[in-house]
This record gives structure tokens, C-alpha cells and sequence, in this order.
């Protein structure tokens, strides 16, 4: 996937270091809880795969690897496990991860197009998740040849959904972010955590741009190579405007001390998507080795600032805005 433009966003903030910070490194505590599990670190796994073989070898080695090191996880779009069932067994990696967060995923527009509460039910018993995250994912569906792009009415049917739904109901972007007046009114619809997905990492017009085969959609594409709002920007205005609600930080992080950062201008928890996926599909080793690196980096970043937890980490005053030069 490529990325283009301004960044996430995190280069703009510094965190104040702290030479005598005054705790044991060995005592930092990074445990947290999310949809009423427990987990050793505020990092996840995003949303990314699901419905082949290939997926499913994917998935497997994610979970394990989330079980492992006490990451949550996100499945990638179940919609093909609910049209077509033979697809379901590539998301279904819960013996893998019996004590991991683990989300299921549809496209909030299937709202429109014919899902509803049975869908969603079903997406999150067959891959036995603790939790449903709808994606709004605009711009892709209007990219994508014979995409889904009537997105008119969705807030209204998303609050209809939280009303019945017998799991917690999140809502994410794919890459170009979730801002403040967003964020407020999906926190008003009754959603339980938000993740923010902003711009700075994979960008979706870019990917469709290369797979689609309209000359027309392919020059529009280039021209909204830089779209969206930088993820920084994002944690900062939704933490502001959604306050209570669960918030996720994603989009082009890369490191434990992006991670660091976000937590610190207001999320609960960082995930990581194209990060992993490379380390992913070569070998389990890799990937076990890169999260070890990133928990390293936001221990070390917490040392680094002298928060002893993340209650400590999460919108400290040890983290500046640089001004622009
Ligand atoms: C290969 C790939 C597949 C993805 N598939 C999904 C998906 O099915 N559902 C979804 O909500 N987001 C999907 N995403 C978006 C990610 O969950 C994430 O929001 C986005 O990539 C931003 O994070 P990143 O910059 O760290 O990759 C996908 C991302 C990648 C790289």
C-alpha cells in the first residue's frame, strides 16, 4: 500500500524528556482493558484481512502472535464470510487467541445495501469477537469500480444498530481519519470506541489507483494522494470532542513511540495495519519480533518521560507541539 503527503502528524509533537524521572523502569505497567478484556499493552492489530487461504494463514499468525504478547486484534471485512459462508473459516481464529480483544468488521454502507442487525450478528458469532467495528470507508467505495457509495442516512441506521446490538458497536476510518464534529456525533449514536484510522499511513485512493482499470478514476485518484486529516490532528480533536468514548489512534503508525505519542494527545490505545503486514506473511518470527520492538519503544518512551502507567501516559503535559518552522 503507499502512503503519500503530509505525515501522520506525530513529527509536529516532541515529548519533554525527563532526566530524572523518578520510577523503575522495571515497574512500568502498560496494562490496560478493552471491550471487557484484559491485555498487557494499549497496542492492536488493525483490521486488514479475512475471506482466502492466504487470509487465513495471515489471520492465524496475527492471533497467535496477538495471544502471545497480550495485543488486541481486528479482523478484516467479514462481508465475504456472510455472503458467501464457505469463506467464514479464514476469520475464524479465536482458538488461536482464546484471551485476545477481537474485533469483527463490516463497512458501515452494507447498512445501506442490505445488512443489518442479523449481518452483524453473525459476523461477530462466527468469528466469535467480542466486538463489531463498522468502517466508513467513503472515498474506496467511489474509487472502486461498482463500489457501494451511498453513504446517505448511515448515522441514523449506526444508532439503531448500537441500540440492539448485544456486543459493543465501534466505528474506524481506513485512512483518512475521523475528525472532532464526526467523532461527537457517533459518540451521540451510542458507539463504544472510535479509531480514528487518519491519513499519514495507507492510502486507500493511491492502492485504487493502481488496481483500477478507468483511465478516468485513476487520473482523479492522484489528485487525492494527500487527502484526509493527519492522525495526530485526529486523536486531538476527537479525544476533545468525544471525551468518554474508547479511542483508538491509527493510521501510519510505525513505532512504540508514535504509539507513545498518540496515547499522550488523548487515545486509549495505538494499532498498527501495513506495519505488520509484511513481517506477517514472511515469517512468525519477524512479526513476534516487531511487536516485541514496539512495546520496547513506548516502555522506553514512558520511561523516557517518567510515567509509571498508562493513567501517567495518557494526556500528559510532557508532550509539546513543535512550531512550525
Ligand atoms: C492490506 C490492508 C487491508 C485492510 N483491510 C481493511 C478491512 O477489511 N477493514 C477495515 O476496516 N480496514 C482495513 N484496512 C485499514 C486498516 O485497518 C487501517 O485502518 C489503515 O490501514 C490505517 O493503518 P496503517 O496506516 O497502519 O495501515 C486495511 C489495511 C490494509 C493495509
Amino acid at each position: 500500500m503507499t502512503s503519500k503527503g503530509g505525515g501522520t502528524g506525530f513529527q509536529h509533537y516532541r515529548f519533554r524528556h525527563r532526566a530524572l524521572p523518578e520510577i523503575d523502569y522495571a515497574a512500568i505497567d502498560t496494562s490496560t482493558n478493552f471491550v471487557g478484556r484484559a491485555i498487557k499493552v494499549p497496542l492492536m492489530i488493525s483490521s486488514m484481512t479475512g475471506g482466502t487461504e492466504e487470509a487465513a494463514r495471515i489471520n492465524i499468525k496475527l492471533a497467535e502472535a496477538a495471544e502471545k504478547r497480550g495485543w488486541a486484534m481486528g479482523l478484516g471485512s467479514l462481508r465475504a464470510a456472510i455472503e458467501q459462508p464457505a469463506t467464514a473459516a479464514s476469520y475464524q481464529v479465536r482458538t488461536y487467541a482464546p484471551n485476545v480483544p477481537l474485533i469483527a468488521n463490516i463497512g458501515a454502507v452494507q447498512l445501506n445495501y442490505g445488512f443489518g442487525i442479523e449481518q452483524c450478528r453473525r459476523a461477530v458469532e462466527l468469528s466469535d469477537a467480542d466486538a463489531l467495528v463498522l468502517h466508513l470507508n467513503g472515498l474506496q467505495e467511489v474509487f472502486q469500480e461498482g463500489g457501494n457509495s451511498n453513504f446517505g442516512g448511515l448515522l441514523r441506521k449506526i444508532e439503531q444498530l448500537c441500540k440492539v446490538a448485544e456486543f459493543p458497536v465501534g466505528v474506524k476510518e481506513v485512512g483518512w481519519g475521523i475528525d472532532g464534529v464526526t467523532a461527537r456525533a457517533l459518540k451521540e449514536a451510542g458507539v463504544s470506541f472510535i479509531d480514528v484510522a487518519g491519513s499519514g499511513g495507507t492510502s486507500w485512493s493511491q492502492v485504487e489507483k493502481f488496481r483500477s482499470t478507468n483511465n478516468l478514476s485513476k487520473a482523479a485518484a492522484e489528485a487525492f494522494a494527500d487527502w484526509g486529516t493527519p492522525t495526530a490532528q485526529c486523536v486531538v480533536e476527537v479525544s476533545e470532542a468525544a471525551t468518554d468514548t474508547y479511542l483508538i489512534a491509527s493510521g501510519g503508525l510505525v513505532s512504540g513511540v508514535d504509539a507513545a505519542k498518540a496515547i499522550a494527545l488523548g487515545a486509549n490505545m495505538a494499532s498498527f495495519g501495513r506495519a505488520l503486514l509484511a513481517p506477517a506473511v514472511h515469517s512468525e518470527a519477524e512479526l513476534n519480533q516487531l511487536l516485541e520492538r514496539l512495546e520496547l519503544e513506548l516502555r522506553i518512551a514512558m520511561f523516557g518521560i517518567g510515567a509509571a502507567n498508562l493513567q501517567e501516559l495518557h494526556r500528559t503535559n510532557r508532550i509539546v507541539q513543535l512550531r512550525a518552522e
